[in-house]
């Protein structure tokens, strides 16, 4: 399909980027509000950040910069980037015109110098890329040695799961594509997927130089049960399976 931007241009771009660019309002504003991303992800990822005082961040593909928002108030001076201008124009009314923001692809080379930052965060956006591979490199090349990569990605049963339990045939040992349609605002997009076994994470996290410190199967925020009760009806251990985060420390290679 064709993406369709607000304001009823069509483009034959079929990129993350221009899909995002299509339903960047809509999109914007249910980060702010869903379980999922404030009542889940944002408050664990940056609760596996800790204490970011002082320290130089990358938000890889930061969207409309919720969580580079939070690194920035905690103290951390923050840099983010994201292939789609819609997403960063919502950043910025957020952060404000001074704020560190640019135009990049994940798959492509990042303009800084080796060794720049202590923390890189890309969050919800690497399954967007087939091959990690050039990605986990790029970073790992900016980090300092010993700096983090803190990595948020849908949980590999979850992905599996959701396609089996509505009919799919999926295979979970793969890196497989879904194709999800989504209309958000004024705006649809067809979004693609790249699914992928844990190992096959793991794998590229440990080949691009990075030792698992930490993995994160998170808690939702104590709010999320006043604010979403029905989600939490049959649910007695008050959790879910939706994603799993990692924090991965730059080793030498
Ligand atoms: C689900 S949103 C997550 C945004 C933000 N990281 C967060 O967690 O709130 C995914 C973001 O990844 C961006 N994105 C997708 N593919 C990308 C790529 N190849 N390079 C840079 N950004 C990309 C999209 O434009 C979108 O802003």
């Amino acid at each position: 399909m064709v993406q369709t931007p607000r304001d009823g241009t069509t483009t034959d771009d079929h990129s993350a980027g221009a899909a995002y660019d299509s339903i960047a309002e809509g999109y914007a504003a249910l980060n702010e509000t869903s379980l999922l991303n404030e009542y889940y992800n944002r408050p664990a990822l940056i609760q596996l950040a800790g204490d970011v005082t002082g320290h130089r961040i990358l938000d890889a593909a930061c969207g409309s910069g919720p969580i580079l928002s939070d690194l920035r108030d905690r103290g951390a001076v923050a840099t983010g980037f994201d292939s789609s201008q819609g997403m960063l124009d919502q950043a910025r009314q957020r952060l404000g015109t001074d704020a560190d923001l640019f135009v990049a692809d994940l798959a492509d080379a990042l303009p800084f110098a080796d060794d720049t930052f202590d923390d890189v965060i890309v969050s919800q956006a690497l399954h967007y890329l087939e091959d990690w591979a050039p990605t986990l490199a790029e970073f790992h090349r900016v980090l300092k040695p010993g700096g983090r990569l803190i990595v948020s990605e849908e949980h590999p049963s979850a992905t599996f799961l959701g396609d089996r339990l509505s009919g799919g045939t999926s295979e979970y040992f793969g890196t497989r594509p879904r194709t999800e349609e989504w209309t958000l605002g004024a705006g649809t997009a067809e979004l693609t997927f790249w699914d992928r076994p844990l190992h096959a994470m793991t794998d590229a996290f440990a080949a691009a130089g990075f030792r698992i410190e930490t993995i994160s199967e998170p808690a939702p925020a104590a709010a999320a049960y006043e604010r979403f009760p029905d989600e939490f009806e049959n649910r007695p251990s008050g959790r879910f399976l939706a994603f799993l985060l990692f924090v991965l420390i730059a080793v030498e290679i």
